[in-house]
């Protein structure tokens, strides 16, 4: 079987109907994120990129709520009455699939619970020259996978599942991922000689193995690292993959030019892009949809989420920028300020305890310590304008729906309640008394001498 990405030979198969028990979860296992992805997106958007004509995924009739989620990924639904074993799985898959095939067609079987397998693995799976191609591994622990038969010239005969191995068979480490290639034209036939006379009482896809290799198929193994192959079972799996995506991202994002103070302590999503010579400090969290453009330096403590940020700027420490903020080259954003959905231009400074939601600040704008954007008024969300080379004082209200011409200054302390006019300089604040000698009178009323 030889993969053909231009030719579009290939058909995807991903099975995700059963019942992911172990997680104690209300969300079907396979929507469990990674680095803020549902795995079964790792394993759809890995699949999209062998260019497959078609992805189906199977699952069971209680996700019907998550239909949409999935075809979001660009994959048809079969779903499974019953969750009868993985073969059945796959006929429930079949019953949608285009039913004539090419000799060159090939069908590929993936688990919506292995979400770290790489493109690469699957290429070389698909590049075996072989009727039936199985992607195996060297288990340290091969408890609980099926074992592979083999020969050493990488022939199998056959898959044992570990409820039916024998005390030698249990020793063999050379398991089973679950993941198949098939000539597609042998599948739909090779299906209807697998039984359920098995300790689980199960329809096995595996058992379509010594199927082939009776009918004189040629059934090929390649292996690849075990880690690639973790299978989410639990919310204790589910953090090993965790970490194991994160230091694969991670590597990959320093050899693309990234500096990461302290890798072990920082979070990307999956979507994260850093350009070359971003500098990220320890502690960042990087949620789904942050794009940050070349020499921006990101301090420590910072969360960002949806927000794409310009070349040069520095960022934090403490700073939480939140969805729909785009920040333009050359701005600071200090400590302990929030930014929302607003827009930063060129050369502004936010550089300390600020809020700003709703917001279109224009070029080199500055926001003095503690102002704070009034964008709600319990009902509804107001929008703040502020236009260039606008300077606004310390602890000033800004209370939207507002505009802020060019080159006005706000006086310190000032609730700003209506619009200001370019160059004006806006005040509203109460008018200082002094009174003389006051506060000497005050100490000597109070004072109290020592007892
Ligand atoms: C399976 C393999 C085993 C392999 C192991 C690797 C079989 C019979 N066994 O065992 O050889 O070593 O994976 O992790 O295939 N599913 C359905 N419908 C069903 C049953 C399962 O869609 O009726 C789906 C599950 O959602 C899951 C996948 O198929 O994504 C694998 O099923 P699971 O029950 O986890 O199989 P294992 O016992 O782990
Ligand atoms: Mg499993």
């Amino acid at each position: 079987m030889i993969l053909n990405t231009n030719l579009s030979n290939l058909t995807v198969i991903t099975l995700a109907a059963g019942k992911g028990t172990r997680m104690r979860s209300a969300l079907p296992k396979v929507f469990h994120p990674i680095a803020g992805l549902p795995m079964v997106g790792h394993v759809l958007n890995t699949a999209a990129t062998l260019n497959p004509k078609q992805k189906i995924i199977v699952v069971s009739p209680d996700m019907a709520a998550y239909h949409d989620m999935l075809t979001q990924y660009g994959a048809d639904i079969a779903v499974q009455p019953h969750a009868l074993g993985t073969a059945n799985a796959v006929q429930a898959a079949l019953e949608i699939a285009p039913k004539d095939h090419g000799h060159n067609d090939i069908t590929l079987i993936l688990y919506g619970d292995t979400p770290l397998i790489t493109a690469t693995t699957l290429e070389n799976l698909l590049n075996l020259k072989a009727d039936l191609a199985i992607l195996a591994f060297e288990a340290a622990n091969p408890q609980g996978y099926g074992r592979i038969i083999a020969d050493q010239h990488h022939h199998v005969s056959r898959i044992i599942e570990q409820k039916d191995t024998s005390a030698m068979e249990a020793t063999i480490h050379l398991c089973n991922s679950g993941v198949i290639a098939i000539r597609s034209n042998l599948l739909p036939e090779l299906l209807t000689h697998i039984s359920n006379q098995n300790a689980a009482n199960e329809y096995y896809l595996t058992d379509i193995v010594a199927a082939a290799s009776k009918e004189g198929y040629t059934c090929l193994y390649t292996s690849c690292e075990e880690e690639e192959l973790i299978g989410i079972n639990d919310r204790v799996q589910l953090a090993q993959a965790e970490k194991i995506y994160q230091k694969r991202k991670k590597q990959e994002v320093m050899l693309e030019g990234v500096t990461l103070i302290d890798p072990e302590h920082i979070y990307l999503s999956y979507d994260t892009k850093l350009a070359a010579d971003v500098t990220i400090y320890p502690h960042v969290y990087f949620d789904t949809g942050v794009i940050v453009e070349t020499g921006t330096v990101i301090h420590s403590f910072s969360h960002l989420k949806g927000v794409t940020i310009g070349k040069s700027c520095q960022i934090g420490p403490f700073a939480r920028l939140r969805p729909n903020t785009q920040i333009e080259e050359d701005v600071k954003i200090g400590n302990f300020v929030e930014v929302k959905k607003s827009t930063i231009r060129k050369g502004s400074k936010i550089n300390h305890l600020s809020y700003i939601g709703d917001s279109l600040l224009e070029k080199n704008v500055n926001i003095g310590a503690g102002t704070i954007t009034c964008n709600y008024d319990g009902f509804e969300k107001h929008k703040t304008y502020i236009g260039e080379n606008v300077f606004i004082g310390s602890n000033s209200a800004l209370v939207a729906p507002l505009h802020i011409g060019k080159d006005v200054i706000i006086g310190a302390g000032s609730t700003i309640t209506r619009d200001v006019d370019e160059d004006a300089l806006a005040l509203s604040r109460n008018e200082q008394t002094s009174i003389v000698g006051g506060a000497k009178r005050f100490r000597a009323r109070n004072y109290k001498k020592p007892s």
